[in-house]
């Protein structure tokens, strides 16, 4: 699948890396696209892989993550023109600067508002509840990491199952993307535990059904 990265920091770099072994070819959407970082990023997943400006990296992509600051997302998708039906994925907590909590949440929440803002995509909230350690290896033992993941439209979220199933996760639909405001928090919780409680970020969510 051609899959379109918008950021290239930590997340964005090692999903890139993750689906860019699994076959997937990737282009990352950066500011800078020409920068050494950027470069080094684009390298590290291999000769398929490229870096172009935002709106040239989504051109052909059929599936697009955005891995952004919640600050910067609504002035990117606004830079991005139409984006046809294609699947738009929201990883981005919308976290206070101090990491203290969520900027917004029990009526809504950042996936809801990013579909507002990008509203010829169709948005699947996916990625935001585990550290980039985990995404760079869900494997816990015998046990795969649950990836939960939600959105309105069933054709988006099967290409996101698949593409959470490449990077090694156990995909979970959590719902509508409403449950987005479930799954905001849920990251709360998750850096809560690692910061806080010193769990650090070696660790994951799993749930178990019988
Ligand atoms: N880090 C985690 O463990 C983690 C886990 C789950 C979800 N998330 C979410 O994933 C998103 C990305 O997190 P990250 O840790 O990868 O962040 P990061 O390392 O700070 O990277 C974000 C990237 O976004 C781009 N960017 C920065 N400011 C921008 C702006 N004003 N406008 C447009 N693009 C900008 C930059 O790429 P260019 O310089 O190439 O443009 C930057 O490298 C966040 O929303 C976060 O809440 C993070």
């Amino acid at each position: 699948m051609r899959i379109a990265i918008l950021g290239t920091g930590s997340v964005g770099a090692a999903l890139g890396a993750r689906w860019a072994q699994a076959g997937n070819a990737v282009t990352f959407g950066s500011r800078q696209p020409l920068s050494e970082k950027v470069l080094e990023v684009v390298e590290l997943c291999g000769p398929t892989a490229r870096a172009l400006a935002h709106a040239e990296a989504v051109a052909d992509a059929e599936a697009i993550l955005l891995a952004i600051p919640w600050q910067a997302a609504r002035q990117t998708l606004g830079e991005l023109g139409d984006l046809g039906g294609r699947p738009l994925i929201d990883c981005i907590n919308p976290l206070l600067s101090d990491l203290s909590g969520i900027e917004l949440g029990h009526s809504t929440s950042a996936a809801e508002q990013i579909a507002s803002w990008a509203p010829s995509a169709r948005v699947v909230k996916a990625f935001n509840t585990a550290s980039v350690k985990v995404m760079l290896d869900p494997r816990f033992g015998e046990q795969r990491a649950t990836m939960f993941y939600c959105g309105d439209d069933s054709a988006a979220k099967a290409v996101v199952q698949q593409l959470i199933a490449d990077v090694g996760f156990d995909p979970v639909d959590a719902g509508s993307l409403t449950s987005a405001r479930y799954l905001e928090p849920l990251a709360m919780l998750y850096i809560h535990l690692a910061f806080r409680q010193k769990w650090g970020s070696n660790c994951a969510f799993k749930i178990m059904k019988r």
